[in-house]
């Protein structure tokens, strides 16, 4: 049976920091944001804003786009790692704030949980609910899978350069018109680790950002491996001598902390997956320099990032292979569509790869390029860690869904923040009444219970 996703939407929240703005009021150069980093605007939530209210909204909007209606819908997943409670799911808050518009009870129904495992949580859940339709339990419902995140990091850390805040929803089920999963071949790699996490009442993240990117690539490629054996033994795709897995794949979402991470992490993938391959000869020429080794080539993440020679080299040398020819031919090809959201809105953790997906689709469709029947290849990386790849094909209905994709009005007038109120709501200064714009057909949070017995108790509205 077939399985995947059916539509697509977005919430985005319409206060963004501009990089230039951030670049001067922390001494950077705007050119690392822009350039370095791929970063022009970050989402900021206002002061009436949280997790839930984004995925909230972002339900309301794929219901109201598809005529749907509660009894329409299995099951409601919510994957975040901005959670507010370490028991009560995110899922019945937005539950709660649906059956405002939708009416008490209405969703009784439907099961879920909040899934966590830092970013790649969302991919998990989205091959369960995929699961659960194959085996034929969905019986004609749908399935919705929320991711929703705030990426918020320290003030003056260098992880506060790539925050962001919105919330992706997908809608599922056994007749997708966008995307059905390849079934079988799904592939995970694991590791506890500690490159980025959040201790029980902290509000930001702990993170070791280097440590970060590196192990997100080497985790990535683990699960490439894994992909790899199985798309082979599944008979899902042959292999011609000379090929790579990746020539089968038409398009490459990655994970999108921040928009140039997808540059990297490619190179990466790509890097590794055509040193094995005649080609390699031709690039290598090209380049002009040998590949560096790591002085202990089976030392650890830190010895490799302490080979400050090596590190050195390898930058220089990913650099030249980057301007390749056949580098860039890949690069925009299959990847380049799905940054350009990303550097508009900045990092939503659990939410970005599947941002990257939707900006892949308008941004080649707006081409011209013809989708149906493209392999579209996924990258997915959680910090703590562990990543996933999977892959789906492009469906004959695709164009009825992606014809009115619009980032800029899904988003909606955007209101660029003064550094002063950045600061104030990076601080939680504001109340709920305080926010800065005022929101209409939304849902908002007005309350959050202070009193002993009912602290954290949270209260929303639904904004006419
Ligand atoms: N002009 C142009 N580019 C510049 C520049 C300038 N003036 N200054 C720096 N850059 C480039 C760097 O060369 C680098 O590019 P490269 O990666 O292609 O070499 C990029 O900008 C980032 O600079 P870097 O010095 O590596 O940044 P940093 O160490 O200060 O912070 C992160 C970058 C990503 C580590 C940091 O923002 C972070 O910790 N983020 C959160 C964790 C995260 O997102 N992890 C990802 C895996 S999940």
């Amino acid at each position: 049976m077939a399985a995947g996703i059916d539509d697509i939407a977005i919430y985005i929240p319409r206060l963004y920091v501009d990089a230039a703005d951030f670049a001067e009021n922390r001494g950077l150069d705007p050119v690392k944001l822009q350039k370095g980093l791929g970063v022009s605007q970050m989402a900021i939530v206002d002061a009436n804003q949280d997790p839930a209210c984004l995925a909230a909204n972002a339900c309301l909007r794929i219901m109201q786009k598809n005529n749907l209606s509660p009894d329409d819908i299995g099951r409601l997943y919510i994957s975040t790692e901005s959670a507010f409670d370490e028991s009560k799911a995110m899922n019945s808050y937005v539950i709660g704030m649906l059956e405002q518009v939708y009416g008490q009870g209405s969703f009784e129904h439907c099961g879920g949980v909040e899934t966590k495992f830092a970013c790649v949580s969302g991919s998990y859940a989205l091959y369960d609910n995929t699961n659960w339709i194959r085996a034929g339990e969905a019986e004609g419902k749908h399935a919705l899978v929320v991711v929703s995140d705030i990426a918020k990091y320290d003030m003056g850390s260098s992880g506060e350069m790539t925050q962001g805040a919105g919330a992706v929803v997908m809608l599922l089920n056994d007749k997708p018109r966008l995307l059905a999963f390849d079934p079988k071949v799904t592939a995970t790699s694991i590791k506890d680790e500690y490159d980025f996490y959040r201790p029980f009442g902290k509000e930001t993240p702990i993170v070791h950002g280097q440590y970060s990117n590196l192990l997100y690539m080497i985790q990535v490629r683990k699960a490439l491996e894994s992909y790899k054996k199985k798309v082979v033994s599944s008979g899902l795709i042959k292999m011609e001598q000379g090929e790579t897995i990746l020539d089968h794949m038409d398009y490459i979402n990655m994970h999108l902390p921040y928009s140039n991470m997808g540059k990297k992490a490619l190179a990466y993938l790509v890097r590794h997956e055509w040193r094995q391959l005649p080609r390699w000869k031709k690039i290598l020429d090209e380049i002009g320099m040998k590949e560096p080794i790591p002085k202990d080539p089976r030392g650890t993440i830190e010895s490799v990032l302490g080979d400050e020679e090596f590190m050195a080299k390898d930058h220089e040398f990913t650099k030249l292979f980057t301007k390749t020819q056949e580098y860039q031919e890949v690069y925009e090809s299959k990847l380049s569509s799905s940054l350009i959201a990303s550097t508009m809105i900045g990092n939503l953790y659990t939410a970005s790869l599947y941002l990257g997906f939707r900006s892949s689709l308008e941004f080649e469709y707006q081409k011209g390029v013809d989708l149906e029947g493209k392999r579209i290849g996924f990258g997915s990386y959680g910090s703590g860690s562990s990543a996933m790849v999977f892959s789906g094909v492009v469906q004959p209905s695709y164009k009825e869904i992606v014809r009115d994709m619009n980032l800029e009005s899904e988003i909606g007038s955007r209101k660029r923040l003064t550094w002063g109120e950045y600061e104030e709501l990076h601080e939680n200064k504001l109340s709920p009444e305080e926010s800065i714009v005022h929101s209409n057909k939304e849902f908002i949070l007005v309350h959050i219970d202070t009193k002993k017995e009912s602290r954290g108790e949270r209260r929303y509205v639904y904004n006419e």
